[in-house]
């Protein structure tokens, strides 16, 4: 992306409620599969853009979160929040980079990261994140996943180009256990999840957009690859989708 398609990406995604599929449903969900084993948990939210997870873990836990996002707009929005929500005495949000997160080893008993794992790659993040995990901590975190074995050509083609690593579920529990996890949970995030909370207000930015850059094609191609993502979802949402895992930092790990 060049500069010019890189303002415009954040004109399309500035102040949406949240930066990809998920909902308070599977937060809370994967959060009670293992909220038994916590207790004022310190949880670490990598990726967390605009916060909507990090407001939801606050008002489903009883633990500490601090929250970090390599883009300041969505910082100083989610810091904003943390006080609107009266929150401040157990949360934080700070600029933070998910390649070099600079923590203390073995601080945290809780690593969340929703639909924000993909840029370091699922593998590469298993590894890197649970440095910070403390022994037996556990880690929630959604990736896209490959639902079927029967794909279109089509739909083939689309990841192909957009997210060429992406896996089966299969593929991805063994490289969970592979990389020193349990399983703890795993399960398919509903199609709300993409249509009402992620695409419902895209789709109403996205129109807004277009009639502020109807004469600019270069914008308009960025506005139309949104179009094209959330055309993709509409005709084959059976084949892929966001799947949250749960899993704990077993024994045999050796980060
Ligand atoms: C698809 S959004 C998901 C945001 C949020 N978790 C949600 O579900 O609404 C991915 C987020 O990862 C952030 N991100 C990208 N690269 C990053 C990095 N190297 N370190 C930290 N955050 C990063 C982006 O700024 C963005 O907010």
């Amino acid at each position: 992306m060049d500069k010019r398609e890189e303002k415009v990406f954040f004109d399309i995604h500035k102040d949406l409620p949240r930066e990809g599929p998920g909902n308070f449903e599977s937060t809370e969900r994967a959060y009670n599969s293992i909220k038994k084993y916590l207790n004022k948990p310190m949880i670490l939210d990598i990726g967390c853009g605009p916060g909507m997870q990090t407001i939801d873990l606050l008002k489903i836990s009883d633990g500490n979160v601090t929250a970090i996002d390599k883009h300041q707009p969505y910082i100083r929005l989610l810091k904003q929040k943390i006080v609107n929500g009266g929150y401040k005495d157990r949360a934080k949000a700070q600029l933070g980079n998910m390649f070099n997160l600079g923590f203390d080893k073995e601080t945290f008993d809780l690593i969340w990261c929703e639909s924000a794992i993909y840029t370091i790659g699922f593998e590469k993040g298993l590894i890197e994140f649970g440095k910070y995990l403390k022994r037996y901590g556990f880690m929630a975190v959604t990736e896209v996943c490959w639902l079927t074995n029967m794909k279109s050509k089509e739909v083939q083609e689309f990841w192909n180009t957009e997210y060429p690593q992406i896996k089966s579920v299969e593929e991805n529990l063994n490289l969970v256990q592979k990389s020193g996890y349990e399983i703890i949970d795993h399960f398919v995030l509903s199609s709300n999840a993409w249509m009402n909370d992620y695409y419902f207000p895209l789709k109403q930015r996205l129109d807004l957009l277009k009639l502020k850059y109807k004469s600019d094609p270069q914008a308009m191609n960025v506005i139309t690859l949104h179009e094209r993502e959330m055309e993709i979802f509409e005709k084959y949402n059976s084949d892929y989708g966001y799947v949250f895992f749960i899993i704990r930092k077993s024994l045999l790990n050796n980060f």
